[in-house]
Formats: structure tokens, C-alpha cells, sequence
């Protein structure tokens, strides 16, 4: 069993242990939730109160030229992509997942006629299910969710696009992103991966295993704050064919000629609808820019020794209390959290975050713990698991206030 001597010296050696000064985490609070809102980068406070005094406040509408406002979209999207094995011109920033989810389906409907059926698996995150439904509600075309053993044999003639979560919102389970995506290649389809539980928290590599659409949220692993704008990936060689379906004025190939015919940009910037949230996105640079500073090999290591030693420590201190492992042992295949089952985890989720260790619950039964290394410690690992002990040894999670159901956790 890991000793909390070895679990010091493990912070004492960790090379990345001086990006955890470059957040605002409030004291005392252990934070493993970072796969669903990142904590706030300092810096994002300090580029924000710069852009709101001098680039808004002062240069006015100026600063779409003078700041480069309007470059950021792609200016942001072009560094995302070296995060996921993406060329420059390829990635953009803008709208929500789902927003870029439903124009990459709609385009791969468009790109492939006589191909009717958007497949994916159950299990996959809500909106990506809901986007195939609306879309298809639109255009006639029918969605097909399969259990997730029955997808490969899925794939026939009538599939157009297979949309498919990379790392699962539960489990953390990673998909062989290459291999499906060779299989849907082989089989006539074209896939788009949401990547919104990968970017900035796994190893992707789009261009060498072809992958054609993309999307991931801008808020989890890149830190970009509550509600930061998403990222579309289009690979180069389907942009000029792959129509953009929600056709706004900032995806004309002239914008601000005001040409009352829409012709769409030549490139990645068709997928550009309308006016980009400033604020939001510079915020998100930030977070980006932090991220791309650090070495992703050690980030990836470090990750999986917290994952490891979490999933260590609840296994002997918590031994015998009704926990089980809901994600995968194997390292390779665990993404950047640890779920955890347990009969009365919502109770469980809610008395730990009362003592100060920020988790969330998905139902009926999962306890999820963010993992990322950017900044945190093993020590912190090993403080939640003390308190997790704690509430499990008092019943705290017995208590009536820690059973009642908010909208949102
Ligand atoms: C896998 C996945 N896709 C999409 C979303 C939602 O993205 P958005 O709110 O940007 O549409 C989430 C949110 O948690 C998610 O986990």
C-alpha cells in the first residue's frame, strides 16, 4: 500500500508541479471536477480585466481589427489543434458542442448521398443522441443507437456518418479512435468523434488515423471557464465539399461584403454562424496556452499515476464499504477520470463535497473524480480519499440534507 511518505515524495518529484500556481483553487478544497468545469488560470482573470478596460473599454469597435478579435476563432482553433493531432486550418473555435456536433452530422449527411443513417451507441453523452434526433427529424434521415458490442456490425451501406464519444462521460472508457475509425472508413462512412472528455486530458491523434469531424467543449480540461465556446475540426481535404448547414453571415467567404447570396469560405471558416463571444474565447486562450506549455507525455504519465493511486487508496482504506470500479483498470484504456459505483453515491457525492472535495454523481449509481494533472497533487488524492473514509465511517451521507436532489451537480 502507498504511504503518505511516498505520496509526498511523489509531489516532491513531480516536474509539473509549478503549473498548480497558475490557478485560483480556493484552500482547503480538493478539487476533482475539472472534467466538467475547469478551475479558473490566473492568467484568464488578468487577460480578461485587460480586454474588458482597454481592448472593450477603450478601443471599442476597433479592437475586432486592433486586438485581433476577429482572428481569434481560428487564431485559438489552430493551436487546439496540436493538442489533438490537428493541422493548422482545421480546428475553429466557436458555439457549443452540440451546436458543431449537428453542422458536422449535417455536412456528412450532405457529403454522402444515398446514405441515410446517422449510427451511434447508447451510452453516448445526451446531446450527441438528441442533435442525431433533431437532425433527423429535419431531413428524414434515421438514427440508429446500438449497444455498443453491436456497433462494428452496424456499419453497412445505410450508415453516412457514425458519431461515437471518445472518452465516455461515465466510465472514462476510451474508444480505439484509429480502429473505428478505419472500420466505419472501410465500410463507406464517414465519423465524427466528440472529443469533449479528450482534448487537453488523453493523446489524440486525428490526422494519422483520417478521422474526418471533430468537436470537444472548450470548459473541462482546457480550463476555459463556465460556458466557453466549443471547437468544430473539419480534416482539410473535406472542407471545400462539406457544407456548412447553419449558413451565417461570418461563414461568407466575404463577410463584410454583405453580399445577400451566401457563398461559403473556402476553408475551415464556413463553419464560423455568427458573432463570437470575445470574453469567453480569450478566457479559453488562456487556459489553452497553459496547457500547451506543458510537456502532454508527462501530463498523460502523471495522470494515470493520480488515477492509479486513487483508485489504490479507495481500494484499501475504503475496502469492504460498497464501493466497485466503474472505469477501467488498465491505464491505456481509462480517460481523464475515475468513476466510482456505490449504492448511495449521490448521499456519498454530496456529504464529501460538504467536506470540502468537489466530485460530481451520475446516476443511478456513479461517483465521478476529475483527474487532472495539470494541477493537482497526489496529496490531494490521498486528503479525498481521508475524508471519503470519513463520511463513510459517520454515515454522513445518511443525513437527510445530503439526499435532496439539485438541478444541477
Ligand atoms: C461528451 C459531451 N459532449 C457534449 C457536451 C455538451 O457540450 P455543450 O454544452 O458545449 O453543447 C458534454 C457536456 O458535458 C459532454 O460531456
Amino acid at each position: 500500500m502507498t504511504t503518505l511518505a511516498q505520496i509526498e515524495a511523489m509531489d516532491a518529484a513531480d516536474a509539473l508541479a509549478g503549473f498548480r500556481a497558475h490557478f485560483h483553487l480556493p484552500a482547503g478544497l480538493v478539487y476533482l471536477d475539472g472534467n466538467s468545469l475547469g478551475p479558473l488560470p490566473i492568467r484568464a482573470q488578468a487577460r480578461i480585466a485587460q480586454v474588458t478596460a482597454r481592448e472593450w473599454g477603450d478601443g471599442l469597435i476597433n479592437s475586432w481589427e486592433t486586438a485581433g478579435w476577429i482572428d481569434a476563432p481560428a487564431r485559438i482553433g489552430d493551436k487546439i489543434a496540436r493538442l489533438i493531432g490537428a493541422g493548422k486550418g482545421e480546428v475553429l473555435v466557436a458555439d457549443s458542442t452540440s451546436i458543431n456536433l449537428f453542422k458536422c452530422l449535417a455536412a456528412a449527411l450532405a457529403m454522402q448521398p444515398g446514405r441515410t443513417v446517422m449510427l451511434s451507441e447508447s451510452g453516448n453523452f445526451p446531446t450527441d443522441l438528441y442533435m442525431m434526433q433533431g437532425l433527423a427529424g429535419l431531413t428524414g434521415a434515421r438514427c440508429e443507437v446500438v449497444q455498443p458490442d453491436r456497433l462494428l456490425a452496424s456499419l453497412d451501406a445505410s450508415v453516412a456518418v457514425l458519431t461515437l464519444t471518445h472518452v465516455n462521460y461515465r466510465s472514462a472508457a476510451i474508444h480505439d479512435l484509429a480502429a473505428i475509425t478505419r472500420a466505419a472508413h472501410d465500410a463507406g462512412a464517414l465519423v465524427a468523434w466528440d472529443l469533449s472528455h479528450s482534448v487537453g486530458a488523453v493523446p489524440v491523434d486525428l490526422e494519422s488515423a483520417g478521422v474526418d469531424f471533430a468537436v470537444g467543449c472548450g470548459y473541462k480540461f482546457l480550463n476555459g471557464g463556465p460556458g466557453a465556446p466549443a471547437f468544430i475540426y473539419v480534416a482539410r481535404r473535406h472542407q471545400a465539399a462539406a457544407p456548412s448547414v447553419l449558413s451565417g453571415w461570418l461563414g461568407h467567404r466575404e463577410p463584410f461584403a454583405f453580399d445577400e447570396t451566401y457563398q461559403p469560405d473556402p476553408g475551415i471558416g464556413r463553419f464560423r454562424c455568427g458573432t463570437p463571444p470575445i470574453l469567453s474565447l480569450l478566457a479559453l486562450e488562456e487556459g489553452v496556452d497553459l496547457l500547451l506549455e506543458a510537456d502532454q507525455a508527462a501530463l498523460r504519465g502523471k495522470q494515470s499515476a493520480l488515477s492509479r493511486l486513487l483508485i489504490e487508496l479507495i481500494g484499501s482504506h475504503c475496502e469492504g464499504m460498497g464501493f466497485t470500479l466503474a472505469s477501467p483498470h488498465e491505464d491505456e484504456l481509462r480517460g481523464g477520470h475515475v468513476s466510482i459505483r456505490h449504492a448511495h453515491g449521490f448521499a456519498i457525492m454530496q456529504a464529501l463535497k460538504a467536506r470540502g472535495v468537489i466530485g460530481d454523481f451520475r446516476g443511478p449509481d456513479i461517483l465521478r473524480f476529475g483527474i487532472a494533472p495539470l494541477y493537482l497533487r497526489f496529496g490531494d488524492i490521498y486528503e479525498a480519499v481521508t475524508r471519503l473514509v470519513r463520511v463513510m465511517r459517520e454515515e454522513a451521507w445518511r443525513r437527510p440534507e445530503f439526499n435532496r436532489r439539485a438541478s444541477v451537480t
